[in-house]
């Protein structure tokens, strides 16, 4: 295994025809393995009813999952909107983790130009997805508006935030009239038990009055694999501007996507307040810790201060280290540890950052004892 800058993606990805994620190094640590920090999982790990529930489901393996994607379609619209589950339930498509509805939305929307979120950088996939429907790709500094406009809010990776009024201004400056809008609200979950009043998805006439005023179709799209940590599972979901595009989408989706297992530990997750009130209450505290930590150790090493990005509330804390040297050793000494961060160069193009996640103390020790490694 070359442990080179470019040896994550020779070994996992191809890139000449897939873009790079993370999240595969674990599997190279082999004994060495102790936590993955290179994803933005929640570091509470899988909640252990649902884990359970996906599990006991496997014994109806030799049936086709529901069609309709129900009761746990059902059970998700009434986690998103307590109060106004029945109105907006047609609004509602779950999908093989929110990369599949990324690709579904992109691939059958109209128009010639994309264009990303305000950020420096974001999640790579609606970029690829746009790409590959063979669009001309705009920078987020340009004027040009855009036929299709993708934002992800909180940024992964950088950790940006705005309010849903900002964001709906942000809109409105850089897309066509007629254009498919999506954002992307997946991180948005750690904010605190009032993430619904930030989300687009919970104002109840945002999309239809954009559809009428500007002609923007408003998509809203959630990953459940990071909240829930249950990434090998694949589970996302849309909220789309009305029934009637929901089913234009239905229309084109493969059918289903969402496997027995995924869909039995959505419909028993969702249920599970405790898991969300212990994420909220310990994720922010874990962060800080960790961030002082981090600070502590370029306190002691030679070099520039390392700069910290993200909310407080993140799952992840984004660091400029400054120099890609120590980035890319930083990379393979956390690797070689069994404790893999993601680099910011694969991808993001970002050589100078690392991506680290928020975890428990007693993880975090095993990563700063690696780092601290350079001191000798
Ligand atoms: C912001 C964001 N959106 C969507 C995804 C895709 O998630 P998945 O396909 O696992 O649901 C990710 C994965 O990292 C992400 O960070």
């Amino acid at each position: 295994m070359s442990s080179g800058k470019q040896g994550q993606e020779r070994s996992f990805w191809d890139t000449k025809t897939q873009q790079f994620h993370g999240g595969q190094d674990w599997k190279m640590c082999g004994d060495r393995f102790v936590e993955d920090f290179s994803v933005t999982t929640n570091g509470l790990g899988t909640p252990v009813k649902a884990l359970e529930a996906a599990a006991d489901s496997l014994k109806t393996c030799d049936h086709y999952p529901p069609a309709d994607q129900e009761p746990a379609r059902s059970s998700l619209a009434q986690f998103l909107w307590p109060d106004t589950h029945d109105r907006n339930h047609g609004r509602l498509i779950l999908g093989n983790g929110a990369s599949e509805l990324i690709d579904l939305v992109i691939r059958q929307a109209p128009g010639e130009t994309w264009k990303p979120g305000p950020w420096s950088v974001q999640y790579k996939e609606y970029e690829r997805s746009a790409k590959t429907s063979g669009r001309r790709i705009l920078e987020a500094s340009t004027e040009e508006r855009a036929s299709l406009v993708c934002l992800v809010n909180p940024c992964n990776p950088t950790g940006d935030y705005l309010t849903w009024e900002e964001v709906v201004a942000w809109i409105r400056q850089h897309a066509l009239p007629g254009a498919v809008v999506i954002v992307d609200e997946s991180m948005q979950l750690w904010h605190s038990p009032g993430f619904r009043e930030d989300s687009l998805a919970s104002h109840p006439d945002l999309a239809s009055t954009l559809l009428a005023e500007d002609g923007l179709q408003l998509y809203v799209i959630h990953s459940w694999t990071k909240i829930w940590s249950c990434t090998g599972l694949r589970l996302g979901s849309v909220v789309t501007p009305s029934a009637q595009h929901t089913q234009a989408l239905r229309r084109v989706q493969v059918p289903w996507s969402v496997n027995t297992p995924a869909l039995a530990f959505l419909d028993a997750v969702v249920r599970d307040t405790e898991y969300m009130n212990q994420t909220w209450e310990l994720t922010p505290v874990w962060r800080v810790q960790l961030i002082d930590r981090l600070v502590d150790l370029s306190s002691r090493l030679p070099g520039p201060a390392w700069e910290m990005h993200g909310k407080p509330f993140l799952s992840w804390v984004w660091v400029d280290v400054k120099e890609e040297s120590l980035a890319d050793r930083l990379v393979h000494l956390a690797r070689e540890a069994g404790v893999p961060v993601r680099s910011g160069r694969p991808g993001y193009e970002q050589p100078t950052f690392v991506r680290v996640a928020v975890r428990e103390s007693g993880k975090v020790d095993h990563l700063i004892q690696a780092w601290e490694s350079l001191l000798n």
